[in-house]
């Protein structure tokens, strides 16, 4: 049975009435031997963390992503720690991204010791490329493009800028697996991409997990040292301490387990699938909204958007939201408030700040439409029907 008909004809336990923003329970049904299978064979295996699920997880998702090295850490926020510090980017330096975006890119960076520099965004909701110049000065050490929402940031652009101040590259691609920029696959192009598997991801994992993506061996060397306490277990050393424990150089503790490492391999063998079906619920949202009051996604015709999520806009998002949950249809705002306001964070801009004006006005009426691969045409049709009566 394909999978569509498995989730059409779900019944039981689950509560098929409300219509979440996003759900796992039917993807879970769905996998359930698999998952359970994998689990066992870990628990079976003696073999907890650093053992074979994780090199093989490493192995098929870089290669997913066109990369020769993926490396396995405790999740997306300490995925972009881990690579700024093996990448010399630490105190003193200015990391330049956007404050459209989840806290922790911002974490991130900070968790390095670094400061951040806030670029507006662009009619895409990503980071508007041709601002990002006027930020680069001599402490300018690295640019992180998010691709949100699960589409590319600009990258020629950007890998352009990057080649002509010396600038390192992460790619936040925690909302983008999969999705590619020019035919090339997110995590693919700057020096490092960083990938989270929160169980929201398009790549979810049951609990937290993050893999880092790159083709430099040096980068992948000392980022798998960093993410282990500092440790150093190279092939073919001859120092003293290698394969010991020891410390090289201080670290982190951040792994990625075997137990997410074997369920992440089994949920790879979908994610060209279930990027299929979330083009196809965007498609079919493009279609039915288009000539409404709602502005909908735009997406940049050298992409392919992977749709993490489906965000819209509305002057009357709050009234939307509210009348939708009497039907038994539950929305989102990711996110509500761009970084640069919080309290948290609000030191890294000048007051007033005045050069995010797209990043507040777009915050204050965006929101999200369901898009899940176990979303049926049913529910999809519901949403569409209810909302457009109140736009
Ligand atoms: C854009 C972005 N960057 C980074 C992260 C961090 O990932 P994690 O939650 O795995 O730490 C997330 C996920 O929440 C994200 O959406």
């Amino acid at each position: 049975m394909s999978y569509r008909l498995f989730i059409e004809n779900l019944k039981g336990s689950i509560d098929l009435k409300m219509i979440k923003v996003w759900d796992y329970k039917k993807e879970y049904e769905l996998l359930r031997n698999d998952i359970l299978e994998a689990v066992d064979s870990v628990f079976k295996s003696g073999i907890l963390v650093s053992g074979p699920k994780i090199d093989e997880f490493e192995k098929k998702f870089s290669s997913y992503h066109d990369c020769q090295f993926g490396i396995g850490v405790g999740n997306g926020t300490d995925a972009i720690t881990i690579s700024l510090k093996a990448m010399g980017v630490t105190t003193n330096s200015e990391v330049i991204t956007t404050s459209n975006t989840a806290i922790p890119t911002v974490t991130g960076i900070v968790n390095a010791g670094a400061s951040v520099k806030f670029v507006d965004i662009n009619n895409y909701s990503l980071i508007d490329v041709n601002k990002i110049e006027n930020e680069i000065n001599e402490k300018t050490k690295a640019i992180i493009p998010v691709h949100l929402y699960g589409q590319m940031c600009e990258m020629d652009k950007i890998m352009e800028l990057a080649n002509k101040y010396d600038l390192k590259v992460i790619e936040d691609c925690a909302q983008s697996h999969g999705a590619t920029y020019r035919g090339k696959k997110a995590g693919s192009i700057g020096h490092v991409g960083s990938f989270s598997f929160y169980p929201t991801k398009i790549l979810g994992a049951y609990g937290d997990g993050g893999c880092i993506t790159t083709n430099d061996e040096q980068i992948h060397d000392r980022i798998k040292r960093i993410r282990f306490l500092g440790m150093d277990k190279k092939k073919n050393s001859s120092e003293h301490w290698n394969g010991k424990y020891y410390a090289v150089e201080h670290g982190m503790n951040s792994r990625l387990d075997e137990v997410h490492a074997a369920i992440l391999l089994k949920k790879l063998k979908f994610l060209d699938e279930w990027i299929d079906r979330r083009r196809e619920i965007a498609a079919k949202y493009n279609k039915e909204l288009k000539n409404t009051s709602l502005k909908i996604p735009v997406e940049n015709h050298n992409n392919k958007h992977a749709y993490y999520v489906y965000v819209v806009a509305h002057p009357k998002r709050d009234e939307i939201m509210s009348n939708l949950v009497k039907k038994d249809i539950h929305l989102n705002i990711i996110y509500p408030f761009p970084i640069h306001i919080m309290n948290a964070y609000k030191h890294f801009v000048n007051n007033p700040c005045t050069h995010l004006k797209q990043t507040e006005e777009d915050a204050k009426k965006i929101f999200s439409l369901p898009i899940y691969p176990t979303l049926t045409d049913k529910e999809q049709n519901l949403v569409i029907k209810e909302l457009k009566k109140l736009i």
